[in-house]
């Protein structure tokens, strides 16, 4: 069983989404009944304009984010109420988009960990590095995933880990096989048994060499899932 995960980040509108969820419950559907070893666990974040009831049985809707809030004066954000409207209880902290251009702080991450796993909320909690400490070499870049998990409470049992190196991200070049292996290998060390994806230009061609990997549980997937096709084919070759 692996977890795969599609990341909208901005795309896809209330319509789209819809319909994109219809023809994946389908698919899921026919998959499961065709091959009783399709047992991947998915979930699906849109932007926070097309949250959905979650009515379908074949995976689980997310939100790409939201402020450690019942409800309060936090101008664009949505807080507990609004996504509790939509029954979401599965969101993803931390993703590098957030930390880099919305200049959110380790500190600020942590805090939302806090609430939101207090409340029992399934977290996807994103760590990664940039181009510049990469080019540091492998000890600066395991000294600074390592930092991006302060505050977090890894025994928390409804944590799943990202390890998306930003350099990677929308790139259309993944990380290599090499590279995902001695990051992940690493990481799992401290993790134990807390699921690791790995994301970064996961795409149909290279997805099933990246899931054969040790320690790799999964992978979340931006560009490559925005097309229901492209995302049912990752789906296929994931198998
Ligand atoms: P890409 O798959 O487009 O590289 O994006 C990865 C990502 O940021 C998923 O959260």
């Amino acid at each position: 069983m692996k977890i795969i995960a599609s990341n909208f980040k901005t795309n896809h509108t209330r319509k789209s989404t819809l319909s994109f969820c219809e023809e994946l419950e389908k698919f899921i559907t026919q998959k499961k009944a065709q091959n009783q070893s399709f047992a991947h666990q998915i979930a699906l974040f849109p932007p926070q304009s097309a949250l959905l009831d979650n009515h379908f049985k074949s995976f689980q809707i997310g939100a790409q984010n939201a402020y450690p809030t019942q409800n309060g004066s936090y101008t664009g954000e949505i807080g507990l109420e609004q996504l509790a409207e939509f029954g979401i209880q599965t969101l993803l902290i931390g993703h590098s988009e957030r930390r880099e251009i919305l200049k959110e702080s380790q500190s600020f991450c942590a805090e939302k960990f806090k609430f939101f796993s207090n409340l029992g909320f399934k977290i996807y909690y994103c760590i990664g590095e940039s181009q510049t400490i990469k080019q540091q070499g492998n000890k600066a870049v395991l000294e600074f995933l390592e930092s991006q998990l302060e505050g977090i409470d890894l025994n928390y049992s409804n944590l799943v880990i990202a390890y998306e190196p930003i350099w990677a991200i929308g790139s259309g070049v993944s990380a290599t096989l090499e590279e995902i292996t001695q990051i992940h290998t690493h990481l799992k060390q401290k993790l134990g048994k807390i699921p690791l994806l790995y994301g970064g230009s996961v795409k149909p061609q290279n997805v099933r060499e990246i899931l054969s990997l040790e320690g790799v549980d999964g992978v979340l997937v931006g560009s490559a899932s925005w097309e229901i096709s492209s995302f049912c084919q990752i789906l296929e070759n994931s198998l």
